[in-house]
């Protein structure tokens, strides 16, 4: 058995210790072959690869980024057809591959299930730092990115609270606030403003001050993705990303100011950015991801193709594509409302 493993995305702590896991498991165990295309799809386009086997992933568990390389390149033009789909096919006998191993978030694990749809074998390891994947509770790097960020509110705490000022923490999260609401619980945060609940400048305002009038400062974790209420658009920066989606980004930046007009209280923002994805993995996270590369290894023994790994309690079951595409896993109404109640 021939496997060509594939990282697509943005990159996420714990791809590193997946891989390690699928490796040692596949290889040593299983006795597959596999290789790693480098930098995702471009890699497998251009037939740059290396083998992988113990010794390549040797000490790689502790490492952030993922050392074959990610990125945004698509499998395939779109929309997809029956002749690229046959290209894919064809690329993957020259490499003497039985199947792929995909590394990916939501826009991956729905490539994987065209392709399973496709007779073409495909087992998926979920990952994010936004945690909106459907079909499994967690995905490794989601930790990593919520320790960084809830370290970021006890940094920005005592600035803030030492000029009296109001922080505002934007963090990442394009279509969920999950990243938002744990760093927020974690630090204590007065509000968290997430893109699946839009509230109003007076509301934020009104929260602020409030915190203000019992003599503290407020400091508030905005996810990326939020929109002010009767506003259809996120903040955009310029350009485009990888999916040719508008780059998002600079919404803490448009708060600021207004916190400041209508309250009369310093305002200052800081855009985590980046640094939230980058850096060592968490223990929770290595250990999450070393598993669900193990599974992934155990699946293609078993056959069990068109699966992705996800995280079910405390085991890794695989979870045919169909239930897990196309439905953003979101931050439900229950978890909002633990939180809403403290806010101000
Ligand atoms: O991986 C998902 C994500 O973290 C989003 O929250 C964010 O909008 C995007 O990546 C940023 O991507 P890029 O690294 O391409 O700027």
């Amino acid at each position: 058995m021939r496997i060509g493993v594939l990282c697509s995305g943005g990159d996420s702590p714990g791809m590193n210790a997946a891989i390690r896991g699928a490796v040692l498991r596949g290889v040593d165990v299983h006795g597959f072959e596999m290789i790693g295309f480098i930098d995702g799809w471009r890699g497998f386009h251009d037939g740059e690869f290396i083998e992988l086997d113990r010794p390549t992933v040797r000490g790689l568990s502790p490492l952030g980024g993922v050392f074959i390389g990610t990125s945004r390149v698509p499998p395939w033009e779109a929309p997809v057809t029956p002749e690229s789909l046959d290209a894919l096919r064809a690329k993957m006998t020259s490499y003497g591959l039985d199947g792929l191993m995909l590394i990916g978030g939501n826009g991956t694990q729905t490539v994987s299930s065209i392709l399973w749809d496709a007779g073409i074998n495909v087992v998926g390891l979920p990952k994010t730092i936004d945690n909106d994947l459907a079909g499994t509770d967690y995905t490794f790097g989601f930790d990593t990115a919520v320790s960084i960020a809830s370290e970021a509110i006890d940094r920005l705490r005592t600035t803030g609270d030492s000029h009296r000022r109001c922080m505002v923490l934007e963090v990442m999260g394009r279509d969920a606030g999950w990243i938002a609401l744990h760093a927020g619980m974690a630090g204590g945060a007065q509000a968290m403003l997430l893109p699946e609940f839009p509230e109003s400048i007076e509301q934020v305002c009104e929260w602020v001050a409030n915190v203000r009038d019992r003599g503290r400062s407020a400091l508030i974790v905005v996810a990326e993705g939020f929109k002010l209420e009767g506003s259809d658009d996120a903040v955009t920066r310029e350009g485009l990303d990888g999916f040719g989606r508008p780059r998002l980004g600079g919404v803490a930046d448009m708060l600021a100011p207004l916190i400041e007009e209508r309250t009369g209280i310093e305002t200052r923002s800081t855009v985590l950015g980046h640094v939230q994805r980058g850096g060592s993995p968490t223990a929770f996270d290595r250990v999450l991801a070393t598993r669900t590369g193990i599974a992934g290894a155990d699946a293609v023994l078993s056959g069990e193709w068109g699966n992705m790994a996800g995280l079910h309690g405390d085991r890794i079951e695989m979870v045919p594509f169909a239930e897990a595409v196309g439905k953003l896993k979101t931050v439900p109404e229950e978890r909002y409302a633990e939180v809403r109640l403290n806010f101000g």
